[in-house]
């Protein structure tokens, strides 16, 4: 049997999630300015590496790309809420304030208490380009402003006090001591 008549579909592809210091974190994401199906297979990947990690969410910067795209799958831990894609998000009202733990793919073995606000309206794009709002509170409010944040080129260690930021950055350096010993 030849290829002919044969579909070929592209696989989703698992990605390299960048880890800090990598620069392309504290990058500010550039706007996309058209939803093609190259950005399509961008947030493909981009769940593909979320599922895979697993993590509740993942933003572009974190596999390389500058661009405005967030992917956030929080089912795993709160049922019956559906898998949330945004390009060009912008945060555009908060209320309240709560403190609660989080960590990040792109800081392994990391978790910390982060001030953030309790409720969100989120406006973006979907996948097919339509304007979206998504008013949100609890662990989906987080994980949108925390992916949000990456956008702008803010980890959770740039939310949190400079005592903890420096524990944080000391404890790093020994990490890389350690590795490099191996
Ligand atoms: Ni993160």
């Amino acid at each position: 049997m030849g290829l002919k008549g044969c579909v070929i579909i592209t696989a989703m592809a698992i990605l390299e999630i960048r880890k800090y210091p990598d620069e392309v974190l504290k990058k500010k994401a550039l706007q996309v300015e058209k939803v093609n199906d190259k950005v399509r297979k961008l947030i493909d990947d981009m769940i593909e590496t979320m599922h895979a990690a697993p993590g509740v969410g993942l933003a572009a910067p974190q596999v390389g790309v500058s661009k405005k795209i967030i992917v956030i799958d929080i089912s795993s831990k709160e049922e019956q809420f559906p898998l949330i894609v945004l390009i060009n998000p912008e945060i555009t009202d908060t209320d309240g304030l709560v403190s609660s733990d989080e960590g990040c793919l792109s800081l392994p073995k990391y978790n910390t208490v982060v001030k953030r606000a309790e409720k969100v309206v989120v406006k973006g794009l979907d996948r097919e380009g339509r304007v979206v709002v998504i008013e949100a509170d609890g662990l989906l409010a987080r994980a949108l402003q925390h992916e949000i944040d990456h956008l702008d080129g803010l980890l959770l260690i740039d939310r949190i006090s400079s005592i903890k930021r420096e524990f944080f950055k000391k404890r790093f350096q020994k990490v890389l001591a350690n590795a490099a010993r191996e």
